[in-house]
């Protein structure tokens, strides 16, 4: 069998989960696309951690670049994160140098997707992002290969894991805001700078990619009005349950006067609704499309394993021999950013 070696830049959780997935189900992926998938290089800032990772039969290098690079990898999986610096330098090296890429990086894509998309094009390699959007769920693959007939008019949903999880438990138990965040960060799920996701940037990123895939357009993140969830009080939270609501921050976009419309924002969702039994890091998508009228996907929103099968399920697509073009055409209107209409509710 024909092989595909992988280069993992990037060993933090999401990479360490990523190594191991693709040893232990190397069989079961052989069997799934026909090739004999590997680890053959990784990078990292740090070489030194334990990661409880046998890396003794893998390349190893310093600069992610060079990596990139290295003429004997066939795909570049990118875990470094981060809108530009080095994350976006492999990715254009490795595209530059005809390699496919995997990524789980939204806020590059959500800020360079068009033109990395381009160049993904231009070399006839693979840009695969199924990971960059709610974790495990494989929302991307369900709106690109699932709905393709369909006009989809909104899609919407609960895309940080971190801010959910947050809410849920400030919710149920009382906690502080900052008691809350600090366990995020150290169950993994948190964005090394966690001010993206509870200041919503990081639900705005995402949104921006499914607005993008949903709609035919291109990715456009300054289009996005955000608010997080930093000014959300127990007391509010109290107030919304005492009045048949939830609080969750969502990312909405929709077809609006003048254009598709996206936003951020903590919104009261009615208690009985599907939404609002979303709790902890889980995510939830919901599409409303003319064909199949509304589909929902629930599932796990970070995390390692959850965002490394998304990764595994673009290694096996590259392997297969799947390249698909990038992001949409900027035919369709955007509307460009306002102030959130909607008011956060201060008790109601
Ligand atoms: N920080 C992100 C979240 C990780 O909490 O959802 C997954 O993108």
């Amino acid at each position: 069998t024909q092989s595909l070696r992988l280069g993992v830049a990037g060993l933090g959780t999401v990479g360490a989960s990523v190594v191991r997935m693709v040893g232990r189900r190397a069989e079961a992926l052989a069997a799934a696309t026909g090739r004999d998938i590997r680890v053959t290089a990784v990078s990292s800032r740090d070489r030194g951690r334990d990661r409880g990772l046998d890396l003794s039969a893998v390349q190893w290098f310093d600069d992610p670049v060079e990596l990139a690079r290295a003429p004997d990898i066939d795909c570049v999986v990118e875990l470094i994160g981060g809108s530009d610096g080095p994350a976006k330098a492999v990715v254009e090296a490795a595209l530059s140098a005809g390699k496919h890429v995997v990524t789980a990086n939204k806020a590059l894509l959500a800020h360079h997707g068009a033109a990395l998309a381009r160049l993904a094009e231009g070399n006839g390699v693979a840009l695969a992002f199924e990971a960059s959007v709610a974790g495990g769920i494989p929302v991307i693959k369900a709106i690109r290969e699932g709905l393709p007939g369909n006009a989809v008019s909104r899609v919407y949903g609960i895309l940080n894991g971190t801010c959910n999880y947050i809410l849920t438990r400030m919710e149920r138990e009382g906690l502080t805001f900052e008691a809350c965040l600090k366990d995020a960060q150290a169950l993994g799920y948190a964005e090394a700078d966690p001010t993206f996701d509870v200041e919503g940037f990081d639900t705005a990123h995402k949104l921006a990619i499914l607005t993008s895939l949903a709609f035919g357009t291109v990715v456009d993140a300054e289009g996005v009005s955000v608010e997080g969830i930093s000014g959300v009080q127990p007391l509010d939270l109290k107030m919304a349950d005492e009045l048949g609501y939830r609080i969750k921050l969502l990312g909405v976009a929709q077809l609006a006067e003048g254009g598709i419309e996206q936003r951020v924002h903590p919104t009261m969702v009615p208690k009985s609704s599907a939404i609002a039994q979303v709790m902890g890091v889980t995510n939830a998508v919901t599409v409303d499309a003319d064909a199949v009228g509304e589909l929902t996907l629930i599932g796990p929103g970070a995390g390692g394993e959850a965002t490394a099968s998304a990764v595994v399920a673009d290694i096996a697509d590259v392997a297969c021999g799947l390249v698909r073009p990038g992001f949409g055409r900027p035919s369709a209107q955007l509307r460009p950013a306002s102030r959130v209409e909607m008011q956060r509710h201060e008790g109601g």
